[in-house]
C-alpha cells in the first residue's frame, strides 16, 4: 500500500489533509471528533493576547451557489477567535496529551511586538507542533495603514517575521500570507529573507458577495449595513494554484496550501504543484469531518495507479510544465473534436461558437453539432462550456 505520509517543516503528517484555521478548529470537542475522524492535524483558529477585543457581527457567512444548491463559494466577515491564548494553549497542551501523534498547529496575531513575542512563547510553552502567523487578517495599528493586512506591505513581512522567529525557540514558524498582494514571490521572499521556516499559501479572497435587489443593500446585512467577505471555497481554487506555483517555483520555501480546496483531487493538484500538505475549510464547514474517508480513500488510489510509493514522489512534479506564455510551444492551431455518442444535443457549443467564437460549428437537424475544420482555431470554447465530460477535447489540428 501507497505511503500517504508528508514531512512539513520536519514534522510527519499520517497524511496531508490538515483542518485550517477556522470554527471547525475553535472548540475541544470539535478538535477531537476531526482528529478521531482521521485528520493528520489541525491549525487552531487564529488567537490573540489576553484581553484583546475580538467584536463578532451576525450573519457572518454567505453562500454562493450554482447547479441548484451546491456551494461553490462562501464568504465570512468572521474575525479571530473569540478564545484568547491562554485557554486556546489549555486546548492545545490537552490535545497533544490526548493525541500525541497528530499535528497541532498554533495560529496567532497580534499588533504590536510584544503581542507576537508573548503568544509564540505561550503556544511553544503549551507544546504546540507549530505556529502559523496569521498576516492575513487586518492588523491593529502596525505600519502606515493600520487596519490593512500585513501582508499586503512588505516591509513589515519581513521585520514582524524576524520578530517572531527571534522569539521562537522550539517551532518552526509559518508565516500565512495574503493571495492580495501585487507580487507574491515578493512576499514569500520577505519570509525566507526573515528566516521564516515555512508559508501558509494563501487565504480567502477580499470580495463584495452581493447586493439584495429587494432591499438594494450589500449582503451579509448585518444592521443594514454590510463590509467585505473573506471569499473561500471551490471558486478560488485556481487563485490558490498559482500562488502555492509562484512560491514553489521562484523561492523553494515550504508551503502548506489553503484555498478552495474540496477533494482529493484538488488535494493532489495542491501537492503538484509544490504544496506539502493541504489545509481545508470551508468542505468541512460544508460536509463535516468526515470527508477525510474520501479525500484518504481517494489519495491512495490515485497514487497507487501512477505507481507513486510516496507522498515526496510526486510533490511539485507538475512545476516543470508551468512557463510563461512567450515560451510556450508553437502550436498555432488547434481542432475541436465532438463525441457524438456523448453530445446531448443541447446546442451549447454551437450558440456559444456563434457568438463568442470562430462561427465554426453548425449543428443540422437533429441538432446534433459539426465542427467546419476551416474555421476552427481549436480556442476551446465549446469544450469548456459543454456541460457533459469528455464530450468535446481539442487536438492539434494536424492536415492529413
Ligand atoms: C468562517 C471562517 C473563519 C476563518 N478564520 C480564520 C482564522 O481565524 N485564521 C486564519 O488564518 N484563517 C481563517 N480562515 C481562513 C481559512 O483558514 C482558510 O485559509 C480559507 O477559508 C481558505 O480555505 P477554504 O477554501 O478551504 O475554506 C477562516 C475561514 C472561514 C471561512
Amino acid at each position: 500500500m501507497a505511503d500517504m505520509r508528508t514531512t512539513f517543516c520536519g514534522i510527519t503528517f499520517e497524511n496531508p489533509f490538515v483542518l485550517a484555521a477556522a470554527p471547525p478548529t475553535d472548540n475541544l470537542e470539535m478538535l477531537r471528533r476531526g482528529y478521531e475522524a482521521g485528520w493528520a492535524g489541525a491549525v487552531m483558529k487564529t488567537t490573540s493576547v489576553p484581553g484583546t477585543p475580538v467584536p463578532l457581527k451576525y450573519p457572518m457567512l454567505t453562500g454562493i451557489t450554482h447547479e441548484g444548491r451546491r456551494l461553490f463559494a462562501m464568504g465570512n466577515i468572521d474575525l479571530i477567535s473569540e478564545h484568547h491564548a491562554d485557554e486556546v494553549c489549555e486546548r492545545i497542551a490537552t490535545l497533544k496529551r490526548e493525541f500525541p501523534e497528530k499535528v497541532t498547529i498554533g495560529s496567532i496575531m497580534g499588533s504590536c511586538r510584544d503581542d507576537w513575542e508573548k503568544l509564540v512563547w505561550m503556544m511553544e510553552e503549551a507544546g504546540a507542533d507549530a505556529i502559523e502567523c496569521s498576516f492575513s487578517c487586518p492588523q491593529g495599528t502596525l505600519g502606515s495603514k493600520p487596519g490593512a493586512m500585513l501582508g499586503q506591505d512588505i516591509g513589515l513581512v519581513r521585520e514582524v517575521t524576524g520578530w517572531i522567529k527571534g522569539a521562537a525557540k522550539r517551532c518552526p514558524v509559518v508565516i500565512k500570507l495574503t493571495p492580495q498582494v501585487a507580487d507574491i514571490v515578493e512576499a514569500a521572499s520577505a519570509v525566507k529573507a526573515a528566516g521564516g521556516d515555512a508559508v501558509c499559501a494563501s487565504n480567502t479572497i477580499p470580495s463584495l458577495m452581493g447586493i439584495n435587489l429587494e432591499t438594494l443593500r450589500p449582503i451579509p446585512d448585518v444592521g443594514g449595513m454590510t463590509s467585505y467577505s473573506g471569499l473561500s471555497g471551490p471558486a478560488i481554487k485556481p487563485i490558490t494554484l498559482r500562488v502555492i506555483a509562484e512560491i514553489a517555483r521562484h523561492t523553494g520555501m515550504q508551503i502548506t496550501g489553503t484555498g478552495g480546496a474540496s477533494t482529493w483531487q484538488d488535494a493532489v493538484e495542491f501537492l503538484l504543484v509544490g504544496a506539502r500538505n493541504v489545509q481545508f475549510c470551508t468542505a468541512v464547514m460544508k460536509e463535516g469531518f468526515r470527508i477525510i474517508d474520501h479525500l484518504k480513500d481517494g489519495l491512495l488510489s490515485f497514487m497507487e495507479r501512477h505507481n507513486f510509493e510516496k507522498v515526496e514522489d510526486f510533490i511539485g512534479y507538475s512545476l516543470k510544465f508551468i512557463t510563461t506564455h512567450d515560451r510556450l510551444p508553437g502550436i498555432s492551431k488547434g481542432l475541436s473534436v465532438i463525441d457524438v455518442k456523448k453530445c446531448i444535443r443541447c446546442g451549447l457549443c454551437y450558440v456559444a461558437c456563434l457568438d463568442g467564437g470562430h462561427m465554426a460549428i453548425e449543428m443540422d437537424k437533429k441538432r446534433r453539432p459539426h465542427v467546419d475544420r476551416e474555421k476552427c482555431v481549436g480556442c476551446g470554447l465549446c469544450a469548456a462550456v459543454c456541460p457533459v465530460s469528455d464530450c468535446i477535447h481539442i487536438e492539434p489540428d494536424v492536415e492529413e
